[in-house]
C-alpha cells in the first residue's frame, strides 16, 4: 500500500486528463512553465499521492490517516502473518517477529487434519487453529487471499480465556473427585480408586473411539458413580456380614438416588455423572439395576465405567476382602464378557492390559 493524500477517488485520472490540457496549452501557447505543470500532473497521476498538497497542506488529516492504515498491520499488537502457497512466510509484521519468531512455514501453525491451502485460498474460506507459544496461548485465524495466492493468518492472544476455562474444569474436576471420594469413603473405598476409575475409563473411552471431549467428560465424571451411596444408612453400607434380601434392596437404590441428585443440572460433567451412577450397575444381559436395561441401551459412560469400577474393586485389597489375583480378575472378565459387560469393551481392555497395569501401578493405594 502506497501513501496516499488524494481528496477523492478519481483524483489520479482527472490529474492525468489535467496534464493532457496542459500539455496542449503549453504547445499551442509556447509557454515552458504550463509544460512544467503538465509534467507534474502525468508524474503525479501515476499514484495516489500529490507532493503539492503536501508543501502547501492541504489534506494533512487524511494524508496521516492513510499512511497509519498503509502501516496497520505493521503496528497491529498481535502478529499477522502472510504465508505463500508453498507455505513459506512471506510477510510478518513487528509482533509477529517478536512472537512467532521461530514460525518459517505455515504447516508449524496450521492445523493437523484440516484442508489443504489451496482450498483454503481457492473457497475464501476460513480455518481456526490454538498454538501455544512458551507460556502463551493464540488462536490463529487463517484466511484465503485469492488475489494473490496466499494464506492470511491473523492471531488474538486468548492465554488469560484459556486459563479461566482450566480454572473452571479444574474447581468442577475438584468437586467432582471430593464428591467422589465421599461416595467412596462411606463404602469404604480408598482415594485413590476413584482417581484410577477415572484414568481407566478414559482409556476405554479413547479406545473405543469416543471423541477426545466425551472422553474428558466421563473421566471427570465416573469417579462420582456411587456418590448416591450418601443415601444409604450406615446400618445397611457398613454393615460387617452379609445383606439380607430388604438391606440389598436399600443398597441397589444408591444407583437411581445419585442420579436424581444429579440429573437436575446443565453443565455436561454433571450430566455425565447422573448417566454413569444411574447405568453403573447395569448389565449387558439385562439383569443389573436399577432399571434392567441391557445391551448398547445402557449407556456408554455406564459400560465403561461398570468395568473400570469392578477391574479396580477386584485388584484393591479392602478390610473385608483381600485384593485378587490378576489371573482371576481376567478369568472373571472373560466369563462375564456378554453377560455382565459389554463384550467389545471387554475385548478392549484384554488389547489394552498393560496400560491399564500402567495405571494401577502409578495410583497405588499407600
Ligand atoms: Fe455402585
Ligand atoms: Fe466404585
Amino acid at each position: 500500500m502506497t501513501l496516499k493524500n488524494n481528496l477523492f477517488k478519481h483524483e489520479k485520472h482527472l490529474r492525468f486528463i489535467a496534464g493532457i490540457i496542459f500539455m496542449f496549452l503549453a504547445i499551442f501557447l509556447d509557454t515552458w512553465w504550463l509544460g512544467i505543470i503538465a509534467l507534474i500532473s502525468f508524474m503525479t497521476s501515476s499514484y495516489n499521492y500529490c507532493p503539492t498538497y503536501e508543501v502547501i497542506g492541504i489534506n494533512q488529516k487524511e494524508s496521516k490517516r492513510n499512511y497509519y492504515l498503509s502501516k496497520f498491520p505493521l503496528f497491529n499488537p498481535e502478529p499477522v502473518l502472510l504465508f505463500k502457497e508453498d507455505g513459506v512466510m512471506d510477510f510478518t509484521n513487528n509482533a509477529g517477529k517478536k512472537i512467532f519468531k521461530d514460525i518459517k512455514n505455515l504447516y508449524e501453525i496450521y492445523p493437523k487434519n484440516s484442508k489443504e491451502p489451496y482450498q483454503l485460498i481457492k473457497e475464501d474460506d476460513s480455518i481456526f487453529n490454538q498454538v501455544k507459544v512458551g507460556d502463551l496461548t493464540y488462536m490463529i485465524h487463517f484466511k484465503g487471499v485469492s488475489e494473490i495466492d496466499s494464506i492470511l493468518a491473523f492471531s488474538f492472544n486468548i492465554t488469560d480465556l484459556v486459563k479461566i476455562n482450566e480454572e473452571i474444569i479444574n474447581t468442577q474436576k475438584d468437586i467432582v473427585y471430593k464428591m467422589g471420594e465421599i461416595g467412596e469413603t462411606r463404602s469404604k473405598e480408598t482415594g485413590n480408586h476413584v482417581k484410577r476409575v477415572a484414568e481407566y475409563s478414559y482409556l476405554l473411552a479413547i479406545e473405543s473411539g469416543l471423541s477426545q471431549e466425551e472422553a474428558n467428560t466421563l473421566k471427570i465424571a465416573s469417579p462420582m458413580h456411587d456418590i448416591g451411596k450418601v443415601g444409604i444408612p450406615d446400618s445397611v453400607l457398613k454393615k460387617p456380614g452379609k445383606l439380607n434380601l430388604e438391606e440389598w434392596k436399600i443398597m441397589q437404590t444408591h444407583a437411581q438416588l445419585g442420579y436424581e441428585m444429579l440429573k437436575g443440572s446443565d453443565r455436561p460433567i454433571l450430566k455425565a455423572a447422573a448417566i454413569v451412577a444411574k447405568d453403573h450397575h447395569e448389565k449387558w444381559d439385562g439383569s443389573g439395576y436399577p432399571n434392567g436395561t441391557s445391551t448398547d441401551r445402557i449407556h456408554i459412560y455406564g459400560r465403561i465405567t461398570a468395568i473400570a469400577d469392578v477391574f479396580d474393586a477386584l485388584g484393591s485389597r479392602r478390610v473385608y476382602k483381600e485384593a485378587w489375583e490378576l489371573d482371576k480378575i481376567l478369568e472373571l472378565f472373560k466369563e462375564e464378557r456378554g453377560k455382565h459387560f459389554d463384550p467389545k469393551l471387554v475385548d478392549i481392555m484384554f488389547e489394552n492390559l498393560d496400560k491399564f497395569l500402567k495405571i494401577r501401578d502409578s495410583y497405588q493405594d499407600v
